[in-house]
């Protein structure tokens, strides 16, 4: 059984009512309801957190080692921004895959660098609330194939 810490940064909070053409209409609720029962569905968990704040995410991810076997994180906007994110995953060596509703990769030039892309396992954008479910299940199958 793996333990895996979901967590959504700046502004995800607002899911539901934010930009509804570009992020859908599932709440921050039902996308977290998502994860734990994916998880629950393969014998694992999952636990949910969000922030807004850039050092409470970081503190996140400092104290999720050796509690948590892998992350899933949405970091909003500080996923173009921010190097103490990219430093806390890198620093932690937990494995992590990042995560995005929207396909950052066709949305403005500012949005296309991820400093956290190089530090991730890996990088699903573009399925909206089902991005979450792919997160999962891909970061399990990291953790499981790792374990070999
Ligand atoms: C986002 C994409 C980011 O560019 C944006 O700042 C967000 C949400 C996404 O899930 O698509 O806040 O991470």
């Amino acid at each position: 059984m793996y333990s895996l810490l979901v967590i959504n940064g700046p502004n995800l909070n607002l899911l539901g009512t934010r930009q509804p053409e570009v992020y859908g209409k599932t709440t921050l609720a039902q996308v977290e309801s998502l994860c734990l029962a994916v998880a629950k569905n393969t014998g694992d968990k999952a636990t949910c957190m969000q922030s807004n704040h850039e050092g409470t995410l970081v503190e996140a991810i400092h104290d999720a080692r050796g509690k948590y076997d892998g992350i899933v994180l949405n970091a909003g906007a500080y996923t173009h921004t921010s190097i103490a994110l990219m430093d806390a995953i890198s620093s932690t060596e937990i494995p992590t895959v990042e995560l995005h509703l929207s396909n950052i990769h066709a949305r403005e030039e500012f949005r296309h660098k991820s400093y956290l892309a190089s530090v991730a396992v890996g990088q699903i954008c573009g399925f909206g609330p089902n991005g979450y479910k792919l997160a999962i299940e891909a970061l399990l199958h990291y953790l499981a194939e790792a374990a070999k």
